[in-house]
Parts: structure tokens; sequence; C-alpha cells
């Protein structure tokens, strides 16, 4: 008999942004058969599987796209110099960046005209973060933490955006830490909604239940902030990307368990994942 109880987090999975991308990918696959990705689409390994199996085909780079092929740009944007590249090979764009994240990049390029010096509060090895930073006209700092500003000379004015992944108390840790760095300091915080209140949704389920198990790839930012946000609410977290990945020892003497899941987590994976913890 399965005496454990499992709590499910809402909101979960897939968030606006890439619910839209995916559609309109599959929507793409269906019209066109073959269809390629500039890297991949979604940081989830096994919605790409499925992805691949209709016809997508992932390249690194803008050399390796055919003339004229159908060329999907995915969630987390470009920069306008790939875009370009893609349309002077006269490629079909289906342009999956999500709204948000043309928000921050329209935000960065806004604060550069007018003469500030951007700062992106990001993962500089992030596709989205690159993408930002592409946007910006000028000097462009990506930073990860407060004492990545400790040597900033000080500024006239200095404009701050952030990933849309971003964990909100960072961004205002690294903001106090630029108040001395600039005369002028301005902020848009372009950390998404549905980031927001999946974090939220993690705070909540650390504080009803014995244990969270965050279900996401392992190469997602958003879900590993989510796991993140679970240890910092003192929570026990597993963090899994596939339900073979659950772990018998983690869920001994569990009777409360939460689930939550990143915003590129795609419902049938989620749901797979329930199935087998309730079928125990
Ligand atoms: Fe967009 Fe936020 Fe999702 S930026 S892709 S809605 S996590």
């Amino acid at each position: 008999m399965n005496l454990m109880k499992l709590i499910i987090g809402k909101p979960l999975g897939f968030c606006f942004g890439v619910k839209r991308a995916i559609d309109e990918l599959e929507r793409a696959l269906d019209r066109y058969g073959e269809v390629y990705a500039l890297g991949s689409p979604i940081h989830n390994e096994e919605e790409v599987k499925r992805l691949i199996s209709m016809g997508l085909k992932l390249i690194e780079g803008v050399e390796e796209l055919p003339e004229n092929a159908v060329v999907f740009i995915r969630a987390h944007g470009t920069t306008p110099e790939t875009f370009d590249m893609v349309c002077k090979k006269g490629c079909i764009v289906i342009d999956g960046t999500c709204p948000s994240v043309k928000n921050a990049q329209e935000k960065a390029r806004l604060l550069s005209k007018e003469g500030y010096n951007v700062v992106v509060v990001g993962d500089p090895n992030h596709p989205e973060v690159r993408s930002i930073k592409g946007h910006a006209l000028g000097e462009v700092s990506v930073v990860t933490s407060p004492e990545d500003v400790e040597g900033f000379p000080v500024k006239d004015k200095i404009g701050v955006v952030s990933q849309t992944t971003q964990e909100e108390g960072m961004l205002l840790s690294i903001v106090s830490a630029l108040v001395p760095k600039a005369r002028e300091l301005r902020v848009y915080n372009t950390i998404c909604k549905a980031t927001l209140h999946r974090q939220e949704t993690v705070r909540k389920l650390a504080s009803e239940t014995e244990g969270v198990i965050v279900i996401g790839g392992h190469n997602s930012t958003n879900t590993a902030k989510l796991v993140e946000v679970a240890k910092k609410a003192g929570c026990d977290v597993l963090w899994i990307a596939k339900p073979d990945e659950i772990d018998e020892d983690w869920l001994k003497n569990k009777s409360i368990i939460g689930i939550a899941a990143g915003a590129s987590t795609p419902d049938w994976l989620i749901n797979d994942v329930i199935n087998l913890l309730s079928c125990r």
C-alpha cells in the first residue's frame, strides 16, 4: 500500500514562453518536415529526442545551415548578428524568442543607447545572456554575484537587466553592491513572472512537505534555480531529469513529498514521474 502523499506544485512545467516556442516548432515540423535549430531548442533532453524524431536537426553554428533551410530561433533568442546571417542564407525563420527575453534584449539596447554601461545579471555562458548582451550597443558586463562587481570603477551611469530566470534575491544583492559604483543606477527587473511563480511554488512546497522532487533537465538553468531556492528554504531536494532517476533511498521515511518542475519540463514527463510515484 502506498502511504506517501504527493503535493503537486502549481504552476509547474512549461511556461508560456516555452509552450509558445514548442507549439511554433511543431507547426513548422508538420509543415516543412525538416527544421534546423541553432543549439538545443529547449534544455530538456527527453523533449529534444521527441522533436528530433519529428524531423528537428540540431546544429551549433550558422555555417552548418544549408541555404534556404527552415530555421528555428529558440526561446532564449539570438544575437542580431546571427539573425542577419541566417536571413542572408535565404532561410525561412521561425522566431520562437520568448516575449520576456525580447523585453530584456530591448531594455539592454535602450540602456546602452541612453549612455548607460550595461550590466547583465546572469550566467555568461547561457545562450539567453549572450542574446541579451548582443542587443546592447556599448560596453556590457555580465555578473553572477556581488563579488563580481567589487573591482568595478565608479561610472556615471550603470544600467542593469537580468537573465529572465535569475533568482530575485541574487539580483537584489548585486544591485545593492552596484549602488556605490554609479552616480546614476537604473535597474530593469527583467526576471519573468513564470520564473518567480515557480520559485514561489517551490518555497511553499518546502514548507509543507518533507522533501521536494524537482523535475527538469540537468542543463536547465531555471530548474537549477528551483533546486537552489528549495535548498535555501532548508528543504531536502531531489533533482531528476526523468523517472528512472528517482532515488529509493531518498524516498525512504518520507510521507509527504512535493513535486515541482522547471519551465522547460514537458507535461508528459511530469505525468510519468507522478504515475510512477503513485503506483509504489
Ligand atoms: Fe520566457 Fe520566462 Fe519561460 S523568459 S521562456 S516565460 S521562463
